[in-house]
Parts: C-alpha cells; structure tokens; sequence
C-alpha cells in the first residue's frame, strides 16, 4: 500500500522534465514510473497533479531565525518559520550557530539543535566560528563526526568577525577534516571607515547605506578569502554574493581551479539600490546592500553560467517598529531622522523565495530546471544532504513539492505567515506577482500544506546529519 500517489504530473528536476507517477512509501519515494504505471497499487492519499510540475522540496540553506543581531532579534522561532517556509515550498532549512564570546562554538551548536527541534522543517545548523581556539582541531573533528560540517565566518561586524590569521587556521583544518568554510564577505574596515566619514558629512539618509559598503567592500573580502583558499587548496563558499565584482571574482577562481562555490539571494535579483530612496528605503536595508541593475544583471547571468550555484534567502525579519527603535525622532515633524548607519539590516524572503526565482523563469532569465537547481538541488549537494535531499529519485526522502504553474500568488505581506495576522509593518514585495507557486508542500511523505492550509506539527522535522564527500 502506497502512502501517496501523485499521479499525471510534470517532474522537473535540475536537468530533466518528464510526465510521471510518483508513489511514497513511508518517508521515501519509492516508484518514480510512467504515467498510469501504479494503477494497480492501492494508496492511502492520491493526488491528481494533471498540468502541475512536481519538484523536490526546497532547501533554505540561509537564513537566521531566533538570532541576536545589533542588539535585538528577529521575530520568528522555528515552528513559525516552518510555516512560512512549507507555503513557500521549502522542506529543510539551514541556520546558524549563536557562537559568541561566552558561548563556544560547540555549545551554540549543541543549543541551536535544541532549538531547531521545535521545527516542521527537518533541518541542520551551520557552525559559526568566531576565533579558532586551542582545540580547533578536536573541535572540527567533531562537528564533522555529529553531522555539521559546513562552518560560517564573518569578515564583518566587530563582535563576531573572526581575524584573518583564525581564518586560515579554520581552513585548513576544515580541509583536512572534510569540512567547509562559507563566508560573509565584507570588509570591515571598508565599511567602517565610509560609514564615518559619510555620518560626518552629514550624510545620513537610507541612501547612503550603498556607499558605505560599495561594491568594493565586498569584492575585496571576497578576493582575501579567495586568495586565502588558493593557498591552502581548501574549498571554500560565499554566502549572498551582490556585486558584478565579486561574481567575476568567482568565474575567474573557479577557472584557476579554486574550489569555491557561491550563492546570492532573491532580493539582489529583484531590487536595486533605487529602492533605498525616500522615507521607506529603510525597509530595504540589509548586508551586503542592494546594488545597481548592472549587478542584478550579472548575478542573473551568473547563475546561468553556474558561477552562482544557489539562490538562498538570508531570512531575518525585524518589524519596522524594530527597525526604527533607536532613530532620533524630529521634534518638529515627530517623524523619524533617517540614518543609515543605525537600524538592524534584514529582510524576510524565506517565504518568497521560490516566487522571486519565478519571476525569474516567467521573465525568460533561468529555466525551470535551474530553479529547482539553485533552490533544491545545489544547496543538498553543497550542504551535505545530496541525494537524502534535493532530488526525485527512488529512495531519497518524499520532499515534494507540487506547482500549480496558473496559479498567481501576490507576494504581498497579506499573502504570507510571518505573522499570525499578516500584519508585518512593511511590505517590501508588494507589488510583485508570481506565475506559479506550491499548492502542495510534502515533507518526507507528510503533507504540510495543502489547499492553503498548513497542517504541519511542531517537533516532527528531523535532524540532518550532513557530510561532505
Ligand atoms: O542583513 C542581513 N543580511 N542580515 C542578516 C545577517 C547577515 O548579515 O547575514
Ligand atoms: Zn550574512
């Protein structure tokens, strides 16, 4: 007896589209057959997918949920974020380690699974190092044996930026252990020292954010780090990628034979910097910052190369109210004094994700099979979890999405489930429609939404002890 059958749709993996029938047993997918090839198996749910593409779950290897950031945090926790992920087609999602002075990175590790285990999502976290300790090798060991072995550093943000001397230190370790090292890659220096200048001058509005921390900012972290990994022959991976330098910086590695991969997010595709403009550019301040249209065009064109292998979401939503707490207030006009420099940096897309990679197929930018690519497939294989996830294949885990291509979707905040109200103070991709989108969403052969309903548990993901090689 089947637990599901999915018949009469359209398989799109990352390099193939065929009709199919698709049945699941337990937790796996264990008939991948012609069409009308299961009639004869009884099941215990069928679904008629006639005009539907079926894809792998996606997998949101980047986002940060229940994190400290600039002394607030975000409001979402891990059921809620399993919420709006399942409506955005995402079955596993990634977070990161709150390593911090007081807390050691195999701690935060420890308290972040703990965490995590409230979600509907299966899931696994990344490692954050913030110094490489005297036990850096024991450590490494470790978290590669107990399944995480894909670390995070910061180039940027006193506190959590890590020296670079640490940063070889992890490297090549990380190299020799089976581990890998990603990167927010921005200078610090860079940004510190425009940031100053720019207050000085009176430059404060939302604007400005982009010339504190220009494209350069980023292209020479991510040349550092590339150097860094030519001299060790260690891999390494790029979270969020904004600028047309940093993509070319990439290309050009890879050729040497550099082993680094790279991802960008769904807002650099889809904003430029013009939308910091004006009294509502706060809403659109996050790190690295928005860029220019020669950028967007070049990350488009970067994943169609594969320089950019994933497109991720960098998740961490502050309500405005949030973001505009320690604003001075005019007292003439009582509204807020812009300054860039102030508000916590962060968007939502955890839930939008899949309709701005939509956009992208609707407008002739990527194909089908590259979406499920950069936002299924990939991140699996780069994250440790290929073919458990990211694939339809017999055997690997029933994480199924099923996309009605008619179906038109508002990525306004009304539409998704940051808040149980829909009432999130801002509204940032309002105006954008997408062609396309999951009506049903299936972990590991449970349905987690379906007809517009969630109907996932709390504590019922799993863990995902993820290898590399
Ligand atoms: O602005 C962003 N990206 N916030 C999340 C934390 C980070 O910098 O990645
Ligand atoms: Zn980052």
């Amino acid at each position: 007896m089947l637990k599901l059958l999915i018949k009469n749709g359209t398989v799109i993996t990352a390099n193939e589209t065929y009709k199919a029938d698709i049945g699941v047993t337990d937790e796996h997918i264990s008939h991948i057959v012609e069409p009308g090839g299961l009639d004869n198996l009884a099941a215990e749910k069928v679904i008629d997918a006639e005009g539907k593409y079926i894809m792998p779950g996606f997998i949101e290897p980047h986002m940060h949920v229940k994190a400290p950031f600039s002394g607030t945090i975000d409001i979402l926790d891990f059921y809620s974020a399993s919420k709006c992920g399942a409506f955005g087609g995402v079955t596993t999602f990634m977070d990161f380690s709150t390593t911090t002075q007081d807390t050691p990175v195999m701690q935060a590790v420890a308290e972040r699974i703990e965490e995590m285990s409230e979600a509907a999502l299966d899931y696994s976290v990344h490692p954050k190092f913030i110094k490489a300790s005297d036990h850096l090798r024991e450590d490494i060991k470790k978290l590669v044996a107990d399944g995480v072995p894909t670390f995070k550093m910061f180039t940027i943000y006193p506190g959590v930026m890590i020296p670079d001397e640490d940063i070889l230190k992890i490297m090549e370790i990380a190299k020799e252990e089976g581990a890998l090292c990603g990167f927010h890659a921005e200078s610090n220096d860079i940004a510190q020292f425009l940031k100053n200048k720019l207050l000085s001058g009176g430059k404060t509005d939302w604007e400005y954010f982009n010339e504190a921390k220009p494209n350069i900012c980023e292209a020479e972290a991510v040349n550092r780090i590339l150097s860094f990994a030519e001299l060790l022959d260690a891999p390494v991976y790029f979270y969020h990628l904004s600028t047309k330098e940093a993509v070319e910086l990439v290309r050009q590695a890879k050729k040497r034979g550099v082993k680094v991969q790279a991802e960008t997010c769904g807002h650099y595709l889809v904003f430029t910097r013009n939308e910091n403009k004006g009294k509502d550019g706060i809403n659109y301040l996050m790190s690295p910052p928005l860029r220019s249209q020669e950028d967007q065009d070049a990350l488009w064109e970067g994943i169609n190369d594969g320089t950019l292998s994933l497109v991720t979401s960098d998740n961490e939503i502050f309500t405005r109210k949030i973001k505009e707490k320690d604003l001075e207030t005019d007292p003439v006009t009582g509204e807020k004094i812009p300054n860039f420099a102030t508000p916590v940096n962060g968007i939502p897309g955890l839930e939008e994700r899949f309709g701005l990679l939509m956009r992208g197929v609707n407008a002739g930018k990527i194909s089908l099979n590259k979406l499920v690519e950069v936002g299924s497939t990939n991140p699996a294989k780069v994250f440790g979890c290929y073919p458990e996830k990211g694939c339809l294949a017999v055997g690997s885990d029933a994480d199924i999405i099923i996309v009605d291509p008619e179906k038109v979707m508002s990525l306004t905040q009304k539409n998704m489930h940051y808040t149980e109200d829909g009432s999130l103070d801002y509204d940032i991709y309002k105006d954008m429609e997408s062609k396309g989108w999951p009506v049903y969403t299936i972990r590991r052969g449970e349905i987690l939404v379906e007809d517009g309903k969630f109907y996932g548990k709390d504590h019922t993901g799993k863990f995902l002890k993820c290898h590399l090689n």
